[in-house]
């Protein structure tokens, strides 16, 4: 049995997200544990929210909530909304736990032992008309990389360069709008990034069989001169991880906080420690400590491009300057961006499908099935209503749900709603088997190698095989000859319904839970051998007819759908 940690980026806190967000790391991190489960394998499956910095500081501001009630309020939605969409963390922790704090800090004090930090007397934006001092997210401006024109004083949205707020060109505040920004002098710490250049180098030219997304991203911002600049882990706020030096205080850094992004991926650790103190587990260190048991785990993160050069620069040097033995990614799963309508995804701009809405609209089996058939894997992808009405409509009702409804309301009608006695396999039945086979083996694969759309494709080919299978016996003419026959054919395809089930269940978990239900089917294990998979029905066994599985959507609905999505959300 093969151990796999596998955790998600660990969403902001600052509202609700969008499909493009859920798409991007959280739901393919789901779909892989639901997978390696489903194989039998021992999975860690982890995420958090991200609850430090100044989009917390902002968002609660405009809910007019002081920050810990916001980050409190907002996690629980966030959690609640994760289950609705049947994401599975084995838990969904908080950067703000006291023990990311603590680990945070002693990090922060392992890196300094080694030489690591720096203190560095740096200019920072004050603005008067804010009366403060500007962290990088309150300041916008224009990129100097690629001149986009409301890049952000951490990063640019546009070219995905990490940027500090003194980079900007004609810089105002976010807060007030204003430009009167002035410069001033304060302390802060400093990541010596750089003196890793070349174990980081040498660690992701290792790393052949990483996606190229990754990789190409990671070896930009490694060879590109300034990607692996010393950069500041401190900030001037309030809110986050106090500086300190493990439990030492650290003269000069009083009053000030580390970095989100210094602290955000360590949450990574920190919530498989939530997790046993919330009572679900005993060994958080068997997972992350490879001294600890943790060196026959495989580790695989899940990520938007954003957020790459941080898991494969930053995040590292952290881990391997702790010069302590934490288990270190294995495979970096990144997607690019999901576009919403002609347009992108925003949260600030309230642009788009959030997860909130879609599920007023339709339960989650419909959304996963259509995000993750159109993952943004070899380029950005595009949501549109068209697109999901015909995924919707064709694959999920017309090729899943239309099999299951004609199968077991034709054996009802002319058997029972138990599984007929028949006659043996034909020759269609083995050449069904075989191609199954063949299939199976692929989809396998493909989900073990994280080929989300490649994954799906073969499902519905998997699915496919069902319906031309039916449609070439033709057991309702069959009947009219020789019922034996034609109860061997319906056997065999019943029994195809929890065999798709259970091939289907890490993309439709809701849809594959029903259909096992309706079919009274006690097996959900994997089909190593697809012809003994497709004998679990036995000849006598029960069912009931299930109920719709997936339903159509009108074109009524997706034109009503498509305007009220048409502006922003309040
Ligand atoms: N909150 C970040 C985002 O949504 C992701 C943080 S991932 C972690 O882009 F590494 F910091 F954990
Ligand atoms: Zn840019």
């Amino acid at each position: 049995m093969a151990r796999h940690l596998i955790t998600s980026a660990i969403p902001y806190i600052n509202g609700i997200k969008h499909l493009g967000n859920l798409v991007g790391s959280q739901l393919p991190a789901d779909l892989f544990a639901r997978y390696q489960r489903a194989r039998g394998n021992e999975v860690m499956f982890l995420c958090a929210t991200d609850e430090h910095g100044t989009p917390a500081e902002l968002a609660a501001a405009k809910a007019g909530k002081p920050v810990a009630d916001y980050c409190a309020e907002m996690h629980e939605l966030q959690a609640k909304i994760a289950h609705d969409f049947r994401l599975s963390f084995d838990h969904f922790g908080r950067s703000s736990s006291p023990q990311n704090q603590k680990l945070t800090q002693h990090f922060a004090g392992r890196l300094e032992e080694a030489g690591l930090i720096r203190e560095v007397t740096e200019k920072q934006m004050y603005s008067f008309a804010d009366g403060r001092f500007l962290p990088d997210r309150y300041i916008e401006g224009t990129c100097p990389n690629c001149g986009f024109e409301s890049a952000r004083g951490d990063q640019c949205d546009n070219c995905t360069k990490q940027l500090d707020p003194t980079d900007l060109i004609n810089p105002y505040s976010t807060v007030s709008g204003s430009t009167e920004l002035e410069e001033r002098e304060t302390k802060h710490l400093y990541l010596r990034q750089s003196e890793m250049r070349e174990k980081l180098g040498e660690w992701i030219d290792s790393k052949h069989d990483w996606p190229v997304l990754t990789t190409s991203i990671a070896k930009k911002w490694l060879n590109d001169g300034d990607g692996l600049q010393d950069r500041g882990i401190t900030r001037d706020l309030d809110w986050g991880v106090p500086v300190m030096k493990g439990d030492e205080p650290w003269p000069g850094m009083e009053g000030k906080v580390f970095y989100v992004w210094f602290d955000a991926p360590i949450e990574y650790i920190a919530a498989a420690q939530e997790w046993v103190d919330a009572g679900k587990g005993e060994d958080w260190e068997r997972w992350w400590r490879t001294d600890k048991g943790a060196d026959d785990v495989t580790y695989t993160q899940f990520m938007g491009k954003d957020n790459v050069p941080f898991h494969t620069l930053s995040f590292p040097v952290t881990i391997f300057g702790s010069g302590e033995p934490w288990k270190l990614v294995d495979y970096i799963k990144s997607f690019n961006y999901l576009n919403y309508d002609g347009g992108q995804f925003s949260t600030s701009r309230g642009r788009g499908v959030f997860m909130d809405q879609a599920l007023e609209i339709l339960p989650a089996d419909y959304w996963r099935w259509w995000l993750l058939s159109h993952a943004p894997e070899s380029s950005d992808a595009e949501f549109t209503w068209e697109n999901f009405q015909t995924s919707v409509n064709k694959d999920l009702a017309d090729v899943l749900g239309n099999f299951v409804s004609r199968v077991t309301k034709f054996c009802r009608s002319k058997f029972s709603e138990a599984v007929p006695e028949g006659a043996d396999y034909g020759p269609d039945e083995l050449k069904l088997i075989e191609e199954l086979t063949a299939r199976v083996r692929t989809y396998e694969k493909h989900m073990a190698d994280m080929e989300v759309r490649k994954s799906a494709q073969e499902l519905r080919a998997i699915w496919v095989a069902g319906n031309e299978y039916l449609q070439t016996v033709a057991p309702w003419s069959t009947f009219k000859e020789d019922p034996a026959k034609a109860a061997v054919q319906i056997r065999l395809a019943l029994n195809l319904i929890p065999f798709y089930a259970v091939l289907s269940a890490p993309f439709i978990p809701d849809a594959a839970a029903s259909l096992l239900g309706s079919m009274n089917a006690e097996t959900t294990e994997w089909p190593d051998d697809v012809a003994t998979a497709l004998t679990a029905l036995p000849v006598g066994h029960e069912f009931t007819v299930p109920e719709v599985t997936f339903r159509k959507i009108t074109d009524d609905e997706r034109n009503d759908w498509q305007e009220r999505f048409a502006g922003t959300r309040g």
